[in-house]
């Protein structure tokens, strides 16, 4: 449903750098970046899976958690950290939360925006994971 991957810190006296690359440590040629940031309190994003999109996740500042069903199960993952980041298949269900004030959080995308690519009912994400097997 979704892998963690840690990402290798080039770190020195001066401090941390982290580098991101296609088909290197991010395993899609990335087409499209964007990134949450101040979220008010309480609010609830994504909501909502993707047909075909890949995404990768990187919560480069504070915290938030984040949802994933896959049809049949669900995780919430605790997203605190700079240093890894969660790759996100197509046709998972997700749901982010409990953002912190200063967080951050990163997305890089396997294709341009589509809004055509959006399930944003559940009940019909359901219905396309069984029409998928
Ligand atoms: P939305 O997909 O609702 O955010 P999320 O599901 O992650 O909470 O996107 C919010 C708004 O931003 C919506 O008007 C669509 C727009 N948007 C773009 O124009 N380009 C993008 O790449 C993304 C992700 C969103």
């Amino acid at each position: 449903m979704y892998k963690i991957i840690d990402l290798d810190i080039k770190g020195d006296e001066r401090g941390s750098l982290i580098a991101l690359e296609d088909n290197s440590n991010i395993p899609f040629k990335i087409k499209r970046v964007y990134y949450i940031f101040d979220t008010k309190k309480g609010v609830k994003r994504g909501l909502h899976a993707h047909r075909r999109l890949k995404q990768f996740l990187i919560c480069v500042s504070g915290s938030c958690k984040i949802l994933l069903d896959n049809g049949y199960r669900q995780e919430n993952i605790y997203l605190n950290t700079p240093t890894k980041g969660i790759l996100l298949d197509s046709l998972i269900w997700r749901e982010m939360y409990d953002f912190s004030r200063d967080c951050v959080l990163v997305v890089l995308a396997n294709e341009y925006y589509d809004k055509d690519d959006y399930i944003n009912d559940y009940q019909s994400f359901l219905k396309e994971i069984k029409t998928n097997e």
